[in-house]
């Protein structure tokens, strides 16, 4: 619709609309100009996993060594090798719904089965014990946990981490611990699981990347810091599939990891005050209910009391505003939430305005 001239305002993007920091683009292209543009080893370049051990130490409490640390084309990649080389056919992987759909995907395509504990908006997104005690068989081998989450902004505090350490080490399950938000957050510091005690740690893949935190979706650079045996097992998988992530990205990948964190503080605050904007102007919307997210850069208003006879649920609402309002949205059934749509912030403040505003009139047309 765009290329054929049509005002789109686009809320569905799930990357950062600023540019990569400049030293970074500065650091690759010195790379690639001093022929930087070899192979390298296939689970990264030592100074990248040394400032990836450094990063967990300062900002998340986790302690690893490069032998610990596998670096990916994206953490996409980093979760894929994990599903991989964790999960046997037939078993049991716990999602926390609403989530990431990759999620499911990659335990399907690694034979298992994903079993959803659900969570609502009401009671902030977080899951109880009971939840997972009614979830958990003997066929259970690993709790997926995304804190700061997409697609509803929820930042698991402490003591749910807490909880989900202790289930996990009671019932010998894994847990894979998808970070990639943990520097955009706008109230508590996300808790990462590994830091919560050795013992955890042994059973915890934590995943974490440059996409989010430094706007570097395209350069395809995540990792993750895994017990050692499952970390060379991640590499001999990578070593087969894709080798070495790319060689010039990774040297600017370490000096973004290096950066201060003020530098990238302009980022986050500006995310901090689209969040409250657009909770705002959501909530200034009769009968949408939202929940304030904490963390990452998406939305996920519940929109069921629009929900009628022609527009009977949340897909056809994304379509609906698409056609009628000119606005992108994406449906919440792609995470497990249906009756829910979900906005990015990560659009300026004036084309959330607009585009808020193009929804709030849609809706209340549907509703005349
Ligand atoms: C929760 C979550 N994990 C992982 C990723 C993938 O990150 P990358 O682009 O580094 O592969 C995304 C991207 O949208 C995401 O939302």
């Amino acid at each position: 619709m765009k290329a054929e001239g049509i005002d789109i305002i686009s809320l569905s993007a799930g990357e950062p609309d600023f540019e990569t920091p400049e030293p970074v683009r500065e650091a690759a292209i010195e790379a690639l100009n001093a022929g930087f543009t070899k192979y390298t080893p296939t689970s990264g370049i030592a100074d990248l996993k040394e400032a990836i051990c450094r990063k967990l130490h300062i900002e998340n409490s986790v302690t690893a060594k490069p032998e610990n640390i596998i670096v990916s084309c994206g953490a996409k990649q980093s979760l894929y090798n994990a599903m991989m080389v964790l999960i046997e056919p037939g078993d049991e992987v716990i999602l926390i719904a609403p989530y990431w759909m990759t999620y499911a995907e990659q335990v399907r395509l690694a034979g298992g089965i994903p079993v959803i504990v659900h969570t609502e908006a009401a009671s902030g997104f977080i899951p109880t014990l009971d939840q997972f005690r009614e979830k958990i068989t003997s066929r259970t081998k690993a709790i997926v946990v995304n804190s700061p989450c997409n697609p509803t902004g929820a930042v698991f505090n402490r003591e749910t981490m807490k909880m989900i350490a202790q289930v996990a080490l009671r019932h010998d399950l894994w847990v894979i611990s998808d970070e990639i938000y943990d520097r955009l957050v706008y109230g508590e510091n996300a808790t990462s699981i590994a830091s919560l005690g050795s013992e955890i740690a042994e059973r915890t893949v934590t995943i974490g990347g440059c996409s989010k935190t430094y706007a570097m979706t395209g350069w395809r650079i995540g990792f993750a810091a895994a017990p050692k045996p499952v970390a060379a097992a991640m590499g001999n998988l990578q070593d087969q599939v894709t080798s070495n992530p790319n060689s010039f990205a990774q040297k600017g990948a370490v000096t973004a990891l290096r950066m201060a964190s003020d530098q990238l503080e302009p980022m986050r605050a500006e995310f901090q005050a689209r969040r409250d904007l657009i909770v705002e102007l959501l909530r200034g919307i009769p009968k949408v209910q939202v929940a304030k997210p904490e963390g990452a850069f998406y939305a996920l208003p519940d929109i069921r009391a629009y929900l009628n006879k022609k527009i009977s649920d949340d897909i056809c609402l994304v379509e609906h505003l698409l056609d009628n309002a000119q606005v992108a949205t994406v449906p919440g059934t792609v995470f497990e939430a249906p009756g829910h749509i979900r906005i990015s912030y990560a659009a300026s403040r004036e084309n959330i305005r607009k585009g808020i505003e193009r929804i709030a009139k849609a809706l209340q047309e549907l509703d005349a």
